[in-house]
């Protein structure tokens, strides 16, 4: 009969673990050693997997618990204004109704990305469980995302075929998939393994990829444009989800980041002087891609913003992102033309912004933000 570790399936946790050597425990031979904090690592370790405690990586838990106590459902937003709006021929502009479509029709499909990424992908490849615990979290909120945006499609009437299918048919949303897909197929693909520096490398560069590009700057610009809406007093159902789609995507990139730093910090042999110019050339594309979609989605300016200004804030951001995970900043003259996005970032649902109805789950203390 196996063993209940012959039993699980090859990945971290499995291999050159110094949980295997004999050991006695409280006095019984055990063939595993009880699990030491300082045996834990972020990739590649030898701890089983299986086992939450003890903790090592307290950051990944707490936002495991933080993301927890924001939970929200998009059935729970009153979405009849929005309706109401939509459907009055004098209720929103060509060019809005314009960058509301072309704004869900990346989001419908971005969300089952990222799942999918998380799922198929970095999961398998993490050996802390504190951070997988998080990952099945975030794993959830995308898909709470994903039925968000399916539910305003669906509330305004929209045609899905249309929408769903923006991926294919709109380059500029096109062009930001085709970006991303690589660095998603490296850690989905069922042959990757990491343990050696140059898979090591990839992994952390799709990790970057992910948390610094996707989720970190193209969704960015997606939500100034729906929150802008709001602003005005339109949309506001809609601008609500997305407001609490930020607040869990801001958690994630910030879990990422941390993610990418503690690898970074258990293995700096992976931080080359190449490897930082490669990620450098990534940011820089992601900033033009993400660029020619606000011009895309934004021909002619709306809402009193306009292409130039989302430049300016796709530079800003960037730089941010570079700064987090110890790059030099690309654009370092880049300034905020939107402050008050830093205002929704730092939601909490007492004081919401748009003073709809909010279920409340939390049972702790106050949120805290990075
Ligand atoms: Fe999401
Ligand atoms: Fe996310």
């Amino acid at each position: 009969m196996l063993s209940f570790e012959e039993r699980l399936p090859e990945g971290p946790g499995r291999s050159g673990s110094p949980s295997r050597t004999a050991d006695i425990v409280d006095g019984v031979a055990s063939q595993h050693r009880r699990i030491r904090v300082d045996d834990k690592r972020v990739i590649n370790g030898g701890t089983d997997v299986n086992q939450l405690v003890p903790f090592k990586y307290k950051w990944a838990w707490d936002k495991y618990l933080a993301s927890c106590a924001n939970h929200w459902m998009p059935q729970e937003i009153n979405m009849n204004r929005d309706i109401a709006l939509w459907k009055d021929p004098a209720g929103l502009t060509g060019d809005e109704r314009r960058l509301v479509k072309r704004n869900l029709g990346f989001f419908v499909t971005a969300d089952s990305l990222a799942a999918n990424n998380i799922v198929l992908g970095t999961y398998r490849h993490i050996s802390a469980p504190e951070c997988r615990q998080y990952l099945l979290r975030q794993a959830f909120e995308e898909a709470i995302h994903t039925h968000a945006y399916q539910y305003i499609v669906e509330s305004l009437g929209l045609d899905e075929g249309e929408v769903f299918n923006a991926y294919h048919e709109i380059p500029s949303i096109r062009e930001k998939d085709e970006f991303l897909i690589p660095f998603i197929d490296t850690l989905t693909d069922p042959a990757f393994r990491t343990g050696t520096p140059e898979a090591d490398q990839k992994l952390l560069k799709s990790l970057i990829v992910f948390a610094c590009l996707m989720e970190g700057l193209f969704f960015y610009a997606g939500f100034v444009q729906i929150l802008a809406l709001g602003r005005q007093n339109k949309m506001t159902g809609a601008a609500e989800q997305y407001q609490y789609i930020l607040r869990d995507e801001s958690m994630h990139c910030n879990f990422g980041i941390d993610l990418i730093n503690q690898i970074k910090l258990e293995n700096p042999n992976l931080w080359t002087a190449e490897f930082r110019g490669e990620l450098t050339q990534l940011f820089a594309r992601a900033v033009e891609l993400e660029y020619r979609y606000a011009e895309d989605t934004m021909p002619r300016g709306v809402l009193g913003l306009n292409a130039s200004m989302f430049k300016e804030y796709l530079r800003f951001v960037c730089n941010r992102r570079c700064q987090q995970i110890g790059l030099d900043p690309l654009f370092p003259a880049a300034t905020n033309p939107f402050p008050w996005m830093s205002e929704m970032i730092d939601l909490k649902k007492e004081k919401n912004f748009f003073e709809t109805r909010v279920i409340e789950y939390q049972t702790g203390g106050a949120l805290s933000w990075d």
